[in-house]
């Protein structure tokens, strides 16, 4: 088993640097267009044949020392109260926002084992092509990211809705992240049971807030999940993005690996995270579309920046874009470990 990532994960000495990189599953993939062609995102994420398939790509394809669980950070909101569906060229649409203190109340709890069982078959389909091969992260979104899709309604620019929420009812605020908070902490620890050896908790959009509201209305959400997953002996990681202000806060809320974008030199962002935590990033994914040789001085210079450090998982700074050539990526993943061994 190549286990150079769980063992950055605990800062422990490696053969050469870990890499995976976020959405390494997905539209770039001609074999993952080619199943896209035949189904919907939610069918596949719903199929654990076809889940454990587009699972299984990257790592064939590429030289990838993880593998990411092929599901949707969404899709525990239909089981609570939020329907929603991913409509061609828009994203996610739900079907109705969150937006008063009335509808938080229908909101509740469910039980993953049983209304996301397809998630948890996946995972353990997923055990024996794994098996020898590379550990599986599980993943779930944060209490911010996940209230802010539900408030929303979709994807948003400003956030203003969500804020809107926060600062007129706080109360009402805290009770939805507070339900985000124990269902995404049992869902994580069914993956755990089920079987991945990691877990990520993204925050994609937190950095929307100023550390002052992150510590008011995120930080404590999320450190209940941390705190209830430490009961495991996984590694966690904790990943946003436009967080350069946040990460001595998202460092209290937990994770054992800290996420840093590009926005961020990867020595200056883990001095703020700490060093005795590992941190994961931090190559512009749009460095990833070419010119090659810009790519790779990009890649050296994050390197260069960890100083070999132990703790340091090399990825992109956010998900790989879709119009990313494969060879790119696999160039990449190949040169980071020949850098490092
Ligand atoms: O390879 C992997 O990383 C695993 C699969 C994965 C998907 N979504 C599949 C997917 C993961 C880890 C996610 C997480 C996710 N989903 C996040 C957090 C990560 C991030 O990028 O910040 C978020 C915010 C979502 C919600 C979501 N899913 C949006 C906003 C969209 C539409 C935007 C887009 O890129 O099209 C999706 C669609 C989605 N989820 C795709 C994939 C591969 C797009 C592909 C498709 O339509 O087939």
């Amino acid at each position: 088993m190549n286990n150079r990532f769980i063992q950055a994960c605990r800062q422990q000495p490696v053969d050469a640097t870990p890499v995976w990189f976020m959405r390494q599953a997905g539209r770039y993939m001609s074999a993952y267009r080619k199943i896209r062609a035949k189904h919907s995102l939610l069918d596949i994420c719903r199929a654990p044949e076809l889940a454990v398939e587009v699972t299984l790509q990257p790592v064939d394809a590429i030289a990838v020392d993880a593998a990411i669980l092929f599901s949707d950070l969404l899709l525990p909101l239909v089981p609570m109260g939020i329907p929603f569906d991913f409509q061609q060229g828009e994203g996610p649409v739900i079907h109705e926002p969150i937006r008063s203190t009335a509808h938080i109340k229908q909101l509740h709890k469910f039980d993953p084992r049983e209304d996301l069982a397809h998630v948890m078959e996946t995972i353990k389909l997923l055990a024996s092509p794994l098996r020898g091969r590379v550990p599986l992260i599980g993943f779930a979104g944060a209490p911010f990211t996940l209230a802010s899709y539900a408030i929303e309604g979709g994807s948003s620019r400003n956030y203003a809705h969500t804020k809107a929420l926060m600062y007129e009812h706080p109360k009402a605020w805290h009770q939805l992240a507070d339900l985000f908070a124990s269902i995404v902490s049992d869902y994580l620890s069914a993956q755990i049971e089920a079987g991945v050896q990691a877990v990520q908790l993204f925050d994609s959009w937190v950095g929307a807030l100023s550390p002052q509201d992150y510590s008011e209305f995120a930080l404590p959400h999320t450190r209940k999940i941390f705190e209830n997953l430490s009961k495991h002996d996984v590694p966690t990681l904790h990943f946003g993005t436009g967080t350069s202000t946040l990460l001595p806060l998202m460092r209290q809320a937990g994770g054992n690996v800290i996420g840093l974008d590009w926005r961020i030199p990867l020595n200056h962002g883990w001095t703020l995270v700490g060093y005795d935590r590992s941190v994961q990033g931090n190559l512009d994914p749009t460095m990833l579309l070419g010119p090659t040789e810009r790519m790779l001085q990009g890649a050296l210079d994050v390197l260069r920046r960890a100083n070999g450090r132990s703790g340091h998982i090399f990825n992109v700074g956010h998900g790989i874009l879709p119009n990313t050539p494969l060879e790119h990526v696999q160039l990449l993943a190949d040169f980071v470990h020949k850098q490092t061994e």
